[in-house]
């Protein structure tokens, strides 16, 4: 019936309170073709992180879900534990905001890497080494096998997230849920971790739901956005960018940095006490 990869059809999360019930999702109906790039954005708030949880079906029990959705034609809602594990490990994988918050600290990065290879589909633990020094090699992490016997507390934030651009990498899922993968690091680390998950799931062709704020972002890297506000798509396609319709949109657009008025960084002053002046210091 449909060629899209993934498809939400009219989904609603309502939470039961104490007098009353609150709707965070409100009917979010949205699709994404095999390999197409869709960027999510919207405020704070909006239901972004939500719309992931629901197609992980990973809503905390307290949510009342309705609507459909399917991947690869299959309903998520419907399906069985087992399937639903199997479409959770292998059909999509999952980047965060934060890498250390999903990684043990505890267990070294080859550990990380390997485990659900050796664990969940039989691979040989050398084969499954072998594999992951390969695909931290591609994501551009240097030394890699030095990196297996590191714990995640001796890398980076932007190492980090690399570690979990592999990780993902190596299930081979066919969409990559990514929810402001890059928010949590330093500006340089932004730019090398956005570049290397936008390379790696172009050049394997897989499909990507990319959650940011970040406007400009978002249509620099998606072939499509859909943008979200209180928990509903207000717009979608490919025209957003450039000839926004909905009043949100256009608010959302006239907030963003100009160009010509961007500002990296403040600069960092220095008091000069012989001339009574504020300087400029190098590192500004
Ligand atoms: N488990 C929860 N219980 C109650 N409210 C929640 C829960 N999770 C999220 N919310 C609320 O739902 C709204 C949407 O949250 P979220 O999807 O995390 O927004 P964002 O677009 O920033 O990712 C927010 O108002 C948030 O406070
Ligand atoms: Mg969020």
């Amino acid at each position: 019936m449909t060629d899209h990869l993934l498809r939400l059809d009219d989904v609603r999360a309502t939470l039961r309170l104490r007098g009353g019930e609150q709707t965070l999702l409100n009917g979010v109906s949205l699709e994404i073709g095999a390999g197409e790039a869709l960027g999510l954005v919207g405020e704070s708030g909006s239901g972004k992180s939500l719309t992931t949880r629901a197609i992980t079906r990973m809503l905390d029990p307290a949510f009342r879900v309705s609507g459909e959705i399917l991947f690869d034609g299959v309903s998520v809602p419907r399906m069985n534990a087992q399937a639903l594990r199997r479409y959770r490990q292998r059909d999509v994988g999952m980047i965060f905001q934060d890498p250390r918050a999903h990684v043990n600290p505890v267990h070294r990065v080859g550990d990380f890497l390997t485990e659900a290879l050796v664990r969940d589909r039989g691979v040989d633990r050398r084969e499954a080494e072998r594999r992951a020094v390969e695909l931290l090699d591609e994501v551009g992490v240097r030394n890699p096998e030095h990196r297996l016997h590191q714990y995640p507390h001796e890398l980076s934030g932007g190492l980090l997230q690399r570690v979990m651009i592999a990780s993902v990498l190596l299930a081979e899922p066919k969409l990559i849920l990514a929810d402001e993968p890059t928010t949590a690091l330093d500006v340089t680390a932004q730019s090398d971790v956005m570049a290397i998950l936008d390379e790696q799931r172009r050049a394997r062709g897989l499909a990507l739901l990319f959650i940011t704020h970040d406007l400009e972002l978002a249509a620099a890297c998606c072939d499509r956005l859909a943008v979200m506000y209180a928990g509903e798509i207000v717009e979608q396609g490919a025209h957003v960018y450039d000839a926004p319709t909905h009043p949100y949109t256009i608010e959302l657009l006239g907030a963003r940095p100009s160009i010509e008025h961007r500002v990296e960084r403040l600069p960092v002053l220095r008091y000069d006490r012989a001339t009574h002046e504020l300087l400029k210091t190098e590192a500004s």
